[in-house]
This record gives structure tokens, C-alpha cells and sequence, in this order.
């Protein structure tokens, strides 16, 4: 898998470079590095391919999700959601984190793991920057991000109520993933289904977020399925 190995910054944005450099574990290089690298200023994004992974949750197509975070009601079916009786949710496929902020705007309390470090860097700023508001910052204060492989929590799916899994799609084309999502696709280069190894372990709840298109293979058949107009939601029990 890709991954970023520099922050890059604004002269401006040292302070919060060197925070972010030291914490993750990477270079710091104030001038452009080899690409894919994370360039930190009032808008922060990866370089890659010359192109730019932005994540934001203040603008752009998200912000029509968080608006109308109430009617999500396939992600509400998929997780049991239960009104606002806080479920602790492991998202093991972070990405920009969308869902999962979804998930707070919800009231539950979400742990997210997130193996690259570069995605994981754009949700810890994209939360920063939501507006200071009391309704943004609690769901904001109900996420912890991972940078880790969600792998590694295989014995410990069952402290979890749910499990929430969203592949990789390995159709990069019109198979619902936005402009954006195929732009990760290519920068991660990694199509692993971690779902192959979780689903094996012992779980409460477990929801696979899938292409409609998607042919169940092995043995393990989901307990029932959510069909959405794009995706579908595999629930196991
Ligand atoms: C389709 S994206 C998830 C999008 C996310 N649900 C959202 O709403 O923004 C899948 C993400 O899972 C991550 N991922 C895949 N396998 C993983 C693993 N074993 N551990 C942690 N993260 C993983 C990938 O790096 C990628 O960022």
C-alpha cells in the first residue's frame, strides 16, 4: 500500500507540521518532496500524482451528508441503531472518515482504525476544523482514530457492539464512489478486504459496506442484507 512519507507545509504551518511528523513518524521537509507527501496548510492535502486528496468537512459534497445525517436510515438499520443510546462502534476502514462522522452526528461512539497514515492525518484535520460549535465538537470528542491495520484487533471485535467494515471497491469506475474515492483508490493501490480475516472472529455485530454488484464467495452468509440504490449493507449477527 502507498503511503505518504514527508510533510511538506506552509512556513506558517511548521508548528502543526512537526506536531504531525513526530506523532506519524515521518519527514519533515519544508520544501515539495517526492509525491505521495502531505502538505499541511489552511488547506492540507496529499500530493499525489498532482493532484490533490482533500478532505473536508466544512465544503464539498460531504457537507449535504452531514446536513442530513438523520436520513441515513440503511446506516441507522445497519448498525441497530437504538435513538441516541450510544453503541461503541470499531470502524476498521477509516478512509476520510465520512462514515464514521455520520456515526457521531449519531451519537455513538465510534474507535477508528485507519492503516494509512496520510488518510489518517486528513481526518484528524478535518475534525479540527469543523466550527467550534458545542453540537461539532461532541461529535467530534466521540472519535478516536487508530493509525493501525484493523487486523489487529481480530481478539477484540467482541468489546465492539458493532464492527463496521467499507472495502475498497476494486472497480474504480462508476461503481458509486465518487471522484474523490477513485483518487484514493489509485493512491493506496491495496484492495485487501480485511472483512476476509474479521468475519472469521467472534463479533456482537458486523456490517460490510458493499457494491451492489458483489458475489458473495466462502461460507459465512451475511444474517441479512440492506439494499440501498448503490450499495448494500451486509449485516452478520
Ligand atoms: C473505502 S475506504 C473507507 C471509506 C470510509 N468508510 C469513509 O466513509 O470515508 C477504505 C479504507 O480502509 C482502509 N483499510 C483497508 N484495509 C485496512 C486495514 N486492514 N486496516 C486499516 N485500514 C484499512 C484503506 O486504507 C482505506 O482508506
Amino acid at each position: 500500500m502507498a503511503d505518504i512519507s514527508h510533510v511538506c507545509y506552509k512556513e506558517s504551518f511548521k508548528d502543526k507540521a512537526l506536531i504531525l511528523a513526530e506523532k506519524y513518524s515521518l519527514k519533515l521537509s519544508p520544501l515539495a518532496a517526492q509525491q505521495p507527501y502531505l502538505y499541511i496548510s489552511e488547506n492540507p492535502h496529499i500530493k499525489f500524482k498532482d493532484k490533490k486528496i482533500i478532505s473536508s468537512f466544512r465544503s464539498g459534497s460531504f457537507t449535504n451528508r452531514i446536513k442530513n445525517f438523520q436520513r441515513e436510515s440503511h446506516l441507522k438499520k445497519a448498525i441497530g441503531y437504538g435513538g441516541e443510546s450510544s453503541k461503541k462502534i470499531l470502524d476498521c476502514t477509516a478512509g476520510l472518515g465520512h462514515d464514521a462522522f455520520i456515526l457521531a452526528l449519531l451519537k455513538q461512539n465510534v474507535t477508528v482504525v485507519e492503516k494509512n497514515k496520510g488518510l489518517c492525518i486528513l481526518f484528524e484535520l478535518a475534525l479540527e476544523n469543523l466550527p467550534q460549535t458545542p453540537y461539532f465538537q461532541e461529535a467530534k470528542e466521540r472519535i478516536t482514530i487508530i493509525n493501525d491495520d484493523s487486523a489487529s484487533f481480530v481478539d477484540k471485535l467482541f468489546d465492539y457492539d458493532v464492527i463496521y467494515i467499507d472495502p475498497m471497491f476494486e472497480d474504480r469506475g462508476n461503481a458509486g464512489r465518487s471522484g474523490m474515492m477513485s483518487l484514493i483508490s489509485d493512491y493506496l493501490d491495496d484492495f485487501t478486504d480485511v472483512s476476509d480475516v474479521l468475519i472469521r472472529s467472534k463479533f456482537n455485530r458486523l456490517v460490510i459496506k458493499r457494491q451492489k454488484q458483489f458475489k458473495q464467495s466462502g461460507n459465512i452468509a451475511p444474517s441479512f442484507i440492506l439494499h440501498g440504490k448503490s450499495i448494500n449493507f451486509h449485516v452478520f449477527i
